[in-house]
């Protein structure tokens, strides 16, 4: 079994999702294509998590992998803060009551109008770049509200082994290590409310090594520059890139080994600059395992020997489990036949979704119990960059909806 399905239990054979069967659980949604998010199976994660990290560091919870309000909303007790990357996330953010001082912006191309709400709504700016300083800067005084900020390295060491790579080298994202300390001189002049650093060097880290090292490399480099910017530290958030397993020979991150490491770092930067909290901040390794994909089978085809099952879905709602979303080879997320949960695989089909282009193609040749038609394929891994992080307009077929169980 794949090591993504073991968080899951199936009742009559069927899986279950919330407490109750995925047959029933689609009725009452009352339609497929629909994404279920597992309550359970988020407070799970948080509590592994808590149960490794130093208590002293602080968890923030990156909106971009699943904005949901139902899923923020349940989030907001568990974590200690919310990471936005838009205007639209900070409104979601700042819904669930969570405190402003705990919300950050960070992402490139903030938009002056994006910027004056999140100095109004008193959350914590991160700098990209000497231009969104000034721009920030402008913002701050016309207002009359003292913006806080972060200045977001780029840094020049590189990550190895991340799905997707946020830092060292030429980046949009950050600015480069080399011109932190003027754009520093350039903060205190404007008067802003300067409170740390910043780096997120990637995704989609499975090997704890990696992240181990890129976490101390983070901390050292930012207590050089706490010293530099003369004021006391208050903010270190090191990123996080946990990832999680999508593919058969991917293992499970040691979330021990990062959690031990930490609390390495954590006390080291307690004795440098006691005022400082660390943050981790963690997207898909909250939310993405505890969510499914579920499709109906419209159709079941053979062609030249090869089965097809052909459903309502597609990557128009799952863009990555076709492929499509930054992978250079194309695997296949976990798959199940969601009604036939303990069957014994019998055949292999491919299973795609229904848009016309061959690149929508959500399972190729999967081991699975022969499914027929109204059969309810099953993703599993889709709990963070889904439904959001797809293509919903594209064919005019209607959206998947949400809901949180
Ligand atoms: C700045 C920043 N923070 C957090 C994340 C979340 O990453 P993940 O979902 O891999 O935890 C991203 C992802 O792109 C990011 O760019």
């Amino acid at each position: 079994m794949h090591p993504a399905m073991k968080h899951w239990r199936a009742r009559n054979g069927c899986l279950e999702l919330g407490g109750q069967s995925l047959t029933r659980l689609a009725d009452r949604v009352g339609q497929t294509p629909f994404f279920a998010y597992d309550r359970q199976l988020l407070d799970e994660r948080v509590a592994l998590l808590r149960g490794c990290l130093p208590v002293g560091v602080r968890l923030h919870y990156a909106v971009k992998a699943n904005p949901m309000p139902a899923v923020l909303q349940h989030l907001k007790p568990l974590v200690d803060g919310f990471d936005v990357a838009s205007a639209g996330e900070m409104i979601a953010a700042l819904d669930t009551g969570m405190d402003p001082a705990a919300v950050a912006i960070a992402g490139p191309g903030k938009t002056d109008s994006e910027l004056r709400q999140a100095i109004a709504a008193g959350i914590l700016v991160e700098i990209e770049s000497e231009n969104e300083a000034r721009r920030v800067a402008r913002l701050s005084e016309d207002s009359g509200y003292t913006a806080r900020v972060a200045v977001r390295i780029n840094p020049d060491f590189v990550l190895k082994g991340a799905g997707m790579r946020m830092g060292g080298g030429p980046q949009q994202f950050g600015v480069d290590q080399e011109r932190v300390p003027e754009l520093l001189g350039q903060i205190t002049s404007a008067g802003l409310q300067f409170e740390g650093f910043h780096i997120f060097a990637g995704s989609q880290i499975l090997r704890s090594d990696i992240i181990c090292d890129v976490q101390r490399q983070s901390v050292e480099l930012v207590l050089g520059f706490a010293e530099q910017a003369r004021r006391p530290l208050r903010y270190l958030n090191i990123g996080g890139g946990f990832g999680i397993p999508y593919f058969p020979k991917d293992e499970p991150l040691d979330i021990r080994q990062v959690g031990e490491n930490l609390h390495l770092l954590a006390e080291r930067v307690s004795e440098r600059q006691p005022q400082a909290e660390v943050v981790v901040e963690l997207g898909r390794y909250i939310v993405g395992e505890a969510g499914v994909y579920v499709s109906r089978v419209v159709d079941r085809k053979e062609s030249r020997g090869q089965i097809f099952l052909v459903t309502d879905g597609g990557l128009h709602h799952q863009l990555a489990a076709s492929g499509n979303f930054g992978q250079v080879i194309r695997r296949n997320y976990p798959v199940a036949i969601g009604n036939k949960f303990d069957a014994v695989p019998t055949e292999v089909a491919s299973v795609v979704g229904c848009l016309c282009t061959p690149l929508d193609l959500l399972g190729d040749r999967c081991e699975l119990p022969a499914a027929e038609v109204d059969d309810l394929v099953v993703i599993f891994q889709s709990g963070a960059y889904g439904r959001t992080a797809s293509p919903s307009a594209f064919l005019s077929h209607p959206t998947a909806i949400e809901v949180l169980v």
